[in-house]
């Protein structure tokens, strides 16, 4: 039995969806366990795209189950939207086949309207959220008024917690704000409409982990964002609301932390990031360009054009330490095809003095220069090759040095969108 997390190693969107649905095939039991709809996972199956939000990425193999855990947190409508998309291509999302945790807080309308209404009033010092209420859910999840999933089948409940909830948002919205105020009782008819749809997919999470865990099969926990996303670990305050790592893979999905035997960081052969915050590898040059291009490297969730830059060793490194990672799958190395040589940041200049590690003051990571090492770059298109020892030998050199910089091996190596185009070491 192999319980396997996946995490992102920089600042979310390094290929997960590919690896997770890659690994799916083998598990009985796939597990979401933080964010929400502001992730975005593209999967590629001979040719044809999917990109889920909230639905584990293992739904596209018929034998998984497929559940969302309590440590995300939930748009009820974004769920049945997605689940009636699957479900038009003739995938299952039967209940059978998908779960949500009772556990799992709900994004309301409010929750929404607070995350733009807080973006637009942070002139200069925008966060560049996805807009879709995920701090505000959290917040409510820490304030201990936040409404969960499991409220959908109690309406008498469900209307006194909106009804609490929204004498402090509506003062927040119309009065700060200046907004609209929500109706309570109008926002309320609105969820409950949708509970006859959600509720027969409200289910014991932790009941079902451990009869799959009986049985013998193996779980994959998969993780949203990406490490330097974290809420406590990444470049706060720009980050996204919940923790990223792997830890909260055991608190966000209701296991123990023993219960993991490999934990599988996902890192691009270069890096990306949306949104503001530090970036210190971030090329606003033609080769920045030249990788958003051929990397399609555009939002899958807001269709924002992603910043781009060279590989950052730190920033990896870091992201070992955080989460422990057992190996490293590298996604996109074909990417850089046709770049005449290739850098990877191996620390930074950061008040004068070489750094080798993260500055933790808030902002300094904006101050950090990289140091670069340069390694020669290849022609050859690689998107076809099956094993290790066909790349060409410039690639395997810089594969290898990755390795030895960051402190992991690199087990798994993608070369493009397909599941085929997948080298196993
Ligand atoms: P939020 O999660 O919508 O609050 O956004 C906070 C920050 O996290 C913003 O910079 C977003 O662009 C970023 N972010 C959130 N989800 C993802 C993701 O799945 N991939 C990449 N960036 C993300």
């Amino acid at each position: 039995m192999a319980n396997t997390v996946i995490i992102g190693a920089q600042w979310g969107d390094e290929g997960k969806g590919k690896i997770a649905d890659m690994l799916s095939e083998g598990s009985s039991l796939i597990v979401r366990f933080q964010g929400g709809n502001n992730a975005g996972h593209t999967i590629r199956v001979q040719g044809r795209e999917t990109i889920l939000h909230l639905i584990p990425s293992g739904i596209l193999h018929s034998h998984t189950l497929c559940l969302v855990g309590n440590g995300v947190v939930l748009d009820p409508a974004v769920f049945l939207e997605e689940a009636d998309k699957l479900a038009a291509r003739g995938i299952d999302v039967s209940p059978a086949r998908l779960g949500i945790s009772k556990k799992a807080h709900l994004i309301l309308p409010y929750h929404k309207q607070l995350d733009k209404a807080r973006e637009a009033k942070r002139a200069g010092r925008k966060i560049g959220t996805t807009g879709r209420g995920i701090g505000p859910c959290y917040e409510d999840k820490a304030a201990r008024v936040g409404i969960r999933a499991g409220d959908l089948d109690n309406p008498v409940l469900l209307r006194e917690k909106i009804g609490h909830a929204l004498l402090e948002k509506n003062a927040l919205l119309s009065g700060l704000y200046h907004f609209e105020p929500l109706d309570p009782e109008k926002t309320a008819a609105e969820l409950l409409a949708l509970a006859p749809r959600l509720v027969p997919y409200l289910v014991d999470v932790e009941a079902r982990i451990d009869e799959a865990a009986a049985r013998g099969g193996d779980i994959l926990f998969e993780g949203a964002q990406g490490t330097h996303l974290d809420v406590d670990h990444g470049t706060y305050p720009f980050v996204t609301s919940s923790n990223t790592i792997s830890g909260n893979a055991a608190a966000g999905g209701g296991v123990p932390p023993s219960f993991f035997t490999r934990i599988l960081g996902i890192a691009k052969a270069y890096t990306t990031r949306v949104g503001s915050g530090p970036f210190p590898t971030e090329l606003l040059d033609d080769t920045g360009a030249y990788l958003r291009e051929k990397g399609h490297e555009y939002g899958a969730t807001t269709g924002r054009p992603r910043r781009c830059g060279w590989l950052d060793a730190v920033v990896l490194r870091e992201a070992v330490r955080l989460n422990g990672f057992t190996d490293i799958a590298m996604t996109k190395l074909d990417v850089l095809q046709n770049l005449p040589a290739l850098r990877i940041c191996v620390a930074y200049e950061y008040r004068g003095q070489r750094c080798e590690r993260i500055p933790q003051e808030e902002g300094a990571l904006a101050h950090a220069r990289p140091i670069y090492e340069e390694m020669p770059g290849f022609e050859d298109d690689i998107s076809a090759c099956g094993g290790f020892e066909q790349l060409p030998a410039a690639v395997r050199a810089y594969v290898r040095r990755v390795e030895e910089l960051v402190g992991a091996g690199i087990s798994i190596i993608s070369v493009g969108p397909d599941r085929r185009q997948t080298i196993m070491r």
